[in-house]
């Protein structure tokens, strides 16, 4: 896949990503169909697979389960060969969400996160919303946080994933990059992308694929050609545990957007 710039932050991403939610929690997730956690050896091949199709993108987070640490294990090829994206702010142990958008846990969330990937700095790093993005923003600590950690090397961009239109709005206007909700029935962050283009932010998309809910080939196809129709999206972030389902996506991207 040809690598696309994520806005002005030096990161070129392709433009299909690796969600890995699935990779490493089943509990408390809005999947259509539920499932088992894919072994070490499916990890590891899902991950080969994606690099040898030129995905260059993985999107994790501490509130995923496992997906850090099997990421950690089993991530192949040299560490400057993938782009990973992380977050802070939530983390789910014992079948509950809990958030902290303090500047020290944020701080301590990062450098755990580096530990538990086995990795000295991380591409991007995203506050995970609860859902009130404004206050997080203007009156936490996170976003302080994420300023100083790029000024100390550990992360070279950071961003948010917001939850409200208002939150990614302000999120182009204070960090690097936006990851929004985008598909063909999610239209409220269509605002965002606009102004993401016009200040040249990156844009990752989340739940592209209405977290499932598609309607086969027709379906993906759809919501490819709906999502990269809109300005100033870098990469959309597709999760999968099905390697059928990964070359699928790539194939379609190649023929309804390239
Ligand atoms: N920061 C946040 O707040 C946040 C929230 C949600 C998501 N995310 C990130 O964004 C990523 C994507 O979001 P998401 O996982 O919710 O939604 P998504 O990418 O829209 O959908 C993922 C679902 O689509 C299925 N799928 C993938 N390709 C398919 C195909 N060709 N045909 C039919 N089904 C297909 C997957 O099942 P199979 O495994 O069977 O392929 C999976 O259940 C996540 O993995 C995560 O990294 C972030």
């Amino acid at each position: 896949m040809r690598l696309r710039p994520l806005g002005d932050s030096g990161i070129m991403v392709s433009p299909l990503g690796l969600g890995t939610v699935k990779f490493g929690r089943n509990e408390q997730v809005k999947y259509p169909e539920p499932f088992e956690l894919p072994s070490d050896a499916e990890v590891s091949d899902l991950l080969s697979l994606a690099a040898d199709l030129g995905i260059n993108l993985l999107d994790t987070a501490p509130a995923y389960g496992s997906s850090q640490a099997r990421l950690g294990q089993l991530l192949p090829g040299p560490r400057d060969r993938w782009v990973v994206v992380s977050k802070v702010g939530e983390s789910f142990e014992n079948g509950e969400s809990r958030f902290d958008f303090s500047f020290d846990t944020t701080v301590q969330v990062v450098e755990h996160s580096l530990r538990t990937l086995n990795m000295d700095y991380l591409d991007l790093v995203l506050i995970h919303s609860d859902g009130d993005d404004l206050r997080i923003l203007e009156h936490e600590g996170a976003p302080d946080a994420l300023r100083e950690l790029k000024e100390r090397g550990l992360i070279r961009a950071h961003g948010m994933s917001s939850k409200t239109p208002e939150g990614g709005l302000r999120t182009v206007e204070q960090l690097d990059v936006v990851m929004a909700t985008c598909n063909p029935d999610y239209l409220d962050d269509l605002a965002v992308l606009e102004a993401a283009a016009a200040r040249n932010r990156g844009v990752l998309i989340k739940k592209g694929l209405q977290s499932g809910h598609v309607n086969g080939p027709q379906g993906v196809a759809a919501a490819m050609d709906f999502v990269f129709s809109q300005p100033g999206v870098s990469s959309m972030i597709v999760g999968t545990i099905n390697p059928n389902h990964l070359q699928a996506n790539v194939k379609m991207f190649d023929s309804v957007v390239k």
